[in-house]
């Protein structure tokens, strides 16, 4: 991807409440679009889960796994987050800004986070829409998942690590 196709954007951690809603919309947007072009119907629907949710949850596992939020012009376009243990649960970027260099910035600030805690590797379970970005910022896949299992329903993703030594 060329510098000049990059949008730039700002990387700062989540605030709670405020971004509950705007990361919660995110995180169904980039599944219910993007994710759609590599799973069938079905599996969107499980992954997703419901369109409302309990926001008051969802801000508690945004604040628990250290969510950092990318912002574009005031607006937050996309989240990723890092648990204790050194996994990276969550990586969403809306559509709407795809393709731009916003995961690979979000990715990065969590990197240098990992780095600044002592871990020393990342571990993630990466959807196949995700799996080639994940590729791009150095992790590599240790096992292929075909039956992960959504709410019922097989769910393919693949457990990668990256070592950051
Ligand atoms: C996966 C996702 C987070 C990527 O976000 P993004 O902002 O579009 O990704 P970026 O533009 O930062 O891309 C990062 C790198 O990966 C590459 N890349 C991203 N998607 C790719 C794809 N489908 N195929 C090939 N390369 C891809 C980019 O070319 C870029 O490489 P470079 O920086 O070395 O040039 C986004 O598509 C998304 O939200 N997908 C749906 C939800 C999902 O699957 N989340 C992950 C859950 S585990």
């Amino acid at each position: 991807m060329s510098i000049e196709a990059r949008t730039p954007c700002d990387i700062r951690t989540y605030r709670s409440p405020d971004d509950a809603t705007a990361t919660f919309d995110v995180f169904q947007t980039a599944i219910r679009q993007t994710a759609a072009s590599v799973y069938e119907p079905d599996q969107v629907e499980a992954w997703a889960g419901p369109a409302r949710t309990d926001l008051s949850n969802w801000d508690t596992r945004r604040r628990e796994a250290a969510t950092l939020v990318a912002e574009v012009e005031g607006a937050v376009v996309g989240f990723a987050d890092l648990t204790s243990d050194g996994l990276v649960d969550m990586v969403f970027v809306h559509p709407r800004v795809g393709g731009k260099g916003i995961a690979r910035a979000l990715l990065t600030a969590v990197i240098r986070a990992a780095r600044a805690r002592g871990l020393t590797e990342l571990r993630t379970f990466a959807s196949r829409s995700a799996q080639p970005a994940f590729e791009r910022l150095g992790f590599v896949v240790v096992a292929d998942r075909p039956d992960n299992m959504v709410r019922g329903v097989a769910v393919p993703n693949a457990e990668m690590r990256r070592n950051l030594a």
